[in-house]
């Protein structure tokens, strides 16, 4: 399934909203994925691999100059204004979604490059808060758009490091680099392997007849952040408790025989990140391969180790497991994200798309009450302008 840019009426539906709030057309649409991770749970802080896919599932931004020091906002999804001048530094504490764009603006202007005032329509299809980097997708999205009316370029890779300072440094969430590499450097039709200690990344084609699945288990994150926050802390323990850099600089041999020196739970943490890490590497292969069987147990023995050893995986992801592997078409079933809730993946038949979504929604109901959401996805390429939307 190739992702197309052009979807007449979503663009319809926000030049009309730009029109009803600014009272004119916009004269630049901007885009930025979100993303899901087919393997590599929480290895981005490691300095590990991580396999990633810029999803069909966008965040767009039609923009307009408004000749001012002011970024007027309206997000569609939220039915809700925001505004900031780009001379102020203060965050919004009632709407903490205009952080994520007014952070941007923030580092591009600590390096030196120049940012204008514009009023903007946001519309995204990134679900919001479910572990899909919908804050990565607006960053990116906002990059982009300050990017086209500062008249300055930026290298992808270097938009995603600015994207991921303004979320550690302004909005203050200390995130891996994962979600903005990946919503900058999609490709059309592939994963990205990214290595996050040089962060390089290279392209993986899924195999034919093969498709994403992402379905969510709608069970709020709340533990999420403190709890990312323990487990990053506890990596860090293991790797200096190792006498190593980061968890990415040893392999699971030397762990193993070293496993001892370690407290009980940093030394789960570390034996999952090891192994993990290797699981993207083996996922590579068996992903060009189409080498369904071997899919099918490295989405496994990741899940059982996030449940057991990372221990990031609620009940409802519990359930959300057992649905999707029961599901006709499955070829493999993980969590996603940084866990706690949120969306989980599968990999799945092409052409048994809709009865998978199906079996997993009756599924999924039948054990927890709850209707989850199922999104079929293909590989969307990373942040840019719409071409065809961009006017004079
Ligand atoms: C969140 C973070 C990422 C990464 C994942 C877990 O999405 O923002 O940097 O650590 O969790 O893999």
């Amino acid at each position: 399934m190739l992702y197309t840019y052009t979807d007449g009426l979503r663009r319809e539906r926000v030049a009309q909203l730009f029109h009803d709030k600014f009272g004119s057309e916009p004269t630049l649409w901007a885009r930025a994925p979100g993303r899901v991770d087919l393997m590599g749970s929480h290895t981005d802080y490691n300095l590990g691999y991580v396999l990633t896919l810029p999803i069909s599932r966008d965040t767009w931004i039609a923009a307009r100059p408004n000749a001012s020091r002011m970024v007027r906002l309206y997000s569609a999804n939220l039915n809700e204004d925001a505004s900031f001048s780009l001379d102020e530094q203060e965050k919004s504490v009632s709407k903490r979604w205009r952080n994520y764009v007014q952070g941007v603006a923030s580092v591009l202007q600590a390096e030196g490059l120049r940012t204008d005032g514009f009023d903007a329509v946001i519309h995204s299809t990134v679900p919001l808060e479910s572990g899909l980097s919908s804050s990565a997708a607006l960053e990116c999205a906002s990059a982009v758009v300050f990017q086209a009316i500062g008249g300055w370029t930026l290298a992808p890779d270097a938009m995603a490091r600015l994207c991921q300072r303004a979320e550690n440094e302004f909005v203050g969430v200390r995130c891996g680099v994962l979600d903005q590499y990946s919503s900058c450097l999609g490709e059309e039709e592939c994963a990205l392997l990214l290595d996050c200690r040089n962060l390089s990344t290279r392209p993986v084609p899924i195999a034919r007849g093969m498709q994403v699945a992402i379905c969510d288990t709608r069970a709020p994150r709340q533990l999420a952040a403190a709890e990312y926050a323990l487990r990053r802390s506890q990596c860090e323990e293991a790797a200096a408790r190792l006498g190593i850099r980061a968890l990415r600089d040893i392999t699971m041999a030397e762990l193993s025989a070293r496993a001892n020196q370690l407290p009980v739970e940093v030394r789960k943490r570390s034996l999952f990140i090891v192994a993990e890490n290797q699981r993207v590497l083996d996922l590579e292969a068996a992903l060009r391969s189409g080498n369904r069987a071997k899919i099918g147990q490295l989405l496994a023995e990741s899940f059982v180790g996030a449940r057991d050893l990372f221990e990031i995986c609620s009940p409802p992801m519990i359930a959300m497991m057992r649905a999707m592997l029961e599901a006709p078409g499955v070829i493999g079933a993980r969590q996603a994200g940084a866990g706690f809730g949120g969306c989980m993946v599968a990999l799945i038949e092409q052409d048994r798309a809709e009865t998978f979504r199906a079996a997993v929604a009756a599924n999924y109901r039948r054990a927890t009450g709850t209707h989850p959401e199922v999104y079929v996805v293909a590989a969307a390429p990373g942040a840019g302008l719409l071409p065809e939307m961009v006017r004079a």
